[in-house]
């Protein structure tokens, strides 16, 4: 059993899926942490995340201990991450561990939580249930400077809005697998809603979609 999120940045997919995750007992997979840890070590080894060969070579190596690097969550990993995800040879090595991750979901868990960009087009297109959350710009921008200040990091809302925009341009205008919801995943505008309120139209779409299939906590 897997649910896909997708989306852009501060769009509400990280509180979304932790909740999933609770509610039904799934693993829940962070894809974007997969791609902040690979362009992070780019940089920790003094490379450019834009270099294919750096980049591979930084996914092909990725170990357990990357996905703990305190510096993930920086706007700087954001922006790296995005632009190792734009290479094809990248995403086709941690393609691979997203798939046996939703194959073989750890913990012996009876289902997963994608939170991702790609999750439900390409990761997992026989995803049961599939969500796009979106939400303004502004919106976003708004939130990841709270993120971001609660976190101990010096946020400026402007300069968070232009590297928004610029992320969601690269991520939505590159040629592999670009962010833009599935055709069969029900898109939520999260600019006027609350996590709970986000939360509640989630499991009221599952219950519709897999009334059946699904344990209840
Ligand atoms: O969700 P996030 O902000 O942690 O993601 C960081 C970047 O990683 C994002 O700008 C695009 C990329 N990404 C991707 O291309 N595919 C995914 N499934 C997840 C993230």
């Amino acid at each position: 059993m897997i649910i896909t999120v997708d989306g852009p940045a501060a769009a509400g997919k990280g509180e979304l899926t932790q909740r999933l995750a609770k509610h039904f007992g799934f693993a829940r997979l962070d894809t974007g942490k997969l791609y902040r840890a690979v362009g992070w070590r780019v940089l920790a080894g003094g490379g450019d995340p834009e270099n294919e060969a750096a980049a591979v070579d930084a996914a092909k190596a990725l170990a357990a201990d990357d996905l703990e690097a305190p510096g993930l969550r920086s706007e700087e990993a954001a922006e790296a991450a995005s632009k190792v995800a734009a290479i094809q040879a990248v995403r086709g090595v941690l393609l691979e561990f997203q798939r046996h991750f939703a194959a073989a979901p750890p913990g012996g868990r009876k289902g997963a939580v994608f939170d991702g960009r790609d999750t439900g087009t390409v990761v997992c297109p026989d995803a049961m249930i599939k969500l796009f959350l979106t939400a303004s710009p502004e919106v976003r921008a708004i939130r990841r400077v709270k993120q971001l200040q609660e976190q101990g990091a010096e946020a400026i809302h402007g300069r968070v809005l232009q590297e928004l925009k610029e992320r969601d341009a690269r991520d939505t205008t590159r040629n592999v697998a670009p962010l833009k919801p599935a055709e069969d995943a029900l898109v939520i505008d999260t600019s006027d809603m609350d996590a709970d309120a986000v939360f509640a139209a989630a499991l009221d779409f599952i219950s519709s979609q897999a009334p059946d299939q699904l344990p209840k906590s």
